[in-house]
């Protein structure tokens, strides 16, 4: 294994972010010690409770820590609604460093209710574009309009990865759009992913229209290995994946580009737990096992995987979401203990 240093940036985030990072990160501390890896992290202020302070989520001091690190954990933050309110921390993020893949495995865990035994299927999302590029705009007091962009170079990175992902996995990939209405931005999407198909023989390539996919997520999810859509679509359908597995808790993050990723849990900040240390970590505990993945340390991060099956699997200290009375940090500790 070899010796990189890496320089990590924690972004506590709002809410139950806290209390979700640190247990995630006394499982980090856990594994860094087992396998000798030479992994430094540093928090950086950011989220909606920085506003007040700072008039940004996103403090300069901060921007620089991550630009000065290899990747970045991030936990939940709040985005108000509202005309003129803050940008999203996590759609900045993903914009300002170009992560132009959501990577969000939803995966069957042990005493964890899923819809049907053993799935194991990912959904990719273009993490750059579509209705997330902030290009709305009120015609008058009456009507607004909000700009689908769709690149080819955008549907390029994001369709290969997805094609990258399906080689090491089961080897089908599903374009998931809705070209008979979005006829030119989604035929776009689709005329690039079936180019790119024909670089892949070996790999299944066929599409659905995402409606159609909230269905068959339902009555067929088994037949899925990895499912690539625009950015909006794939906030949608991830969040219905993840309930088929066992919920927004337990499924986790990483945004990926070329040379920097973040690594988050999918599920929002719940502020009415704020600081109760109640929630679950493993959507967070996994985001880190993404992060080892990343970084090249397979052996580390199937050890969080390992860990985190056999804490469910013995069912003495689980949060409250997962049937049991542990607080949050104890089940971090859990974990961190198995490995
Ligand atoms: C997600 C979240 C974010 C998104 C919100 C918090 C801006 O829902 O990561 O899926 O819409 O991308
Ligand atoms: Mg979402």
């Amino acid at each position: 294994m070899d010796n990189k240093n890496w320089k990590v940036a924690v972004l506590e985030g709002d809410g139950i972010g806290p209390d979700v990072t640190h247990a995630a990160l006394f499982v980090l501390d856990a594994v860094k010690q087992k396998f000798g890896l030479n992994i430094i992290y540093e928090f950086g202020e950011a989220g909606f409770h920085c506003v007040e302070k700072y008039g940004t989520n996103l403090p300069n001091a901060t921007l620089e820590l991550l630009k000065r690190s290899d990747c970045v954990i991030k936990g939940p933050a709040t985005t108000p609604e509202g005309t003129g309110s803050i940008k999203s921390l996590a759609v900045q993020i993903r914009e300002m460093f170009t992560l132009f893949s959501n990577v969000r495995p939803c995966k069957s865990l042990p005493n964890v209710k899923s819809l049907k035994p053993n799935l194991d299927f990912i959904v990719v999302r273009e993490n750059t574009e579509g209705l997330y590029s902030g290009l709305e705009y009120s015609l008058d007091k009456n009507a607004a309009v909000a700009i689908r962009l769709i690149t080819r170079e955008g549907c390029d990175r994001v369709c290969r990865f997805a094609f990258e992902l399906a080689k090491t996995r089961k080897k089908h990939v599903t374009l998931v759009h809705k070209a008979n209405i979005l006829k030119l931005t989604d035929g776009l999407f689709k005329e690039v992913f079936y180019n790119i198909a024909k670089e892949y023989p070996d790999i299944t390539a066929d599409d659905a229209h995402v409606d159609a996919i909230t269905q068959w997520l339902i009555t067929k999810p088994e037949t899925f290995d990895v499912l690539v859509t625009e950015n909006l679509f794939g906030d949608i359908i991830s969040d219905e994946a993840a309930q088929i597995v066992g919920g927004i808790g337990v499924v986790p993050g990483a945004n990926i580009g070329t040379n920097y990723a973040m690594f988050e849990p999918i599920h929002g900040s719940a502020p009415k737990y704020t600081g109760m240390d109640k929630v679950d970590p493993i959507a967070t505990i996994l985001s880190i096992k993404m992060m080892l993945d990343w970084m090249g340390y397979k052996d580390a991060g199937n050890a969080v995987q390992r860990a985190v099956e056999k804490v469910l699997t013995d069912g003495k200290v689980l949060t409250y979401d997962l049937g049991g009375t542990a607080k949050c940090s104890e089940m971090g500790k859990e974990v961190a203990k198995e490995i």
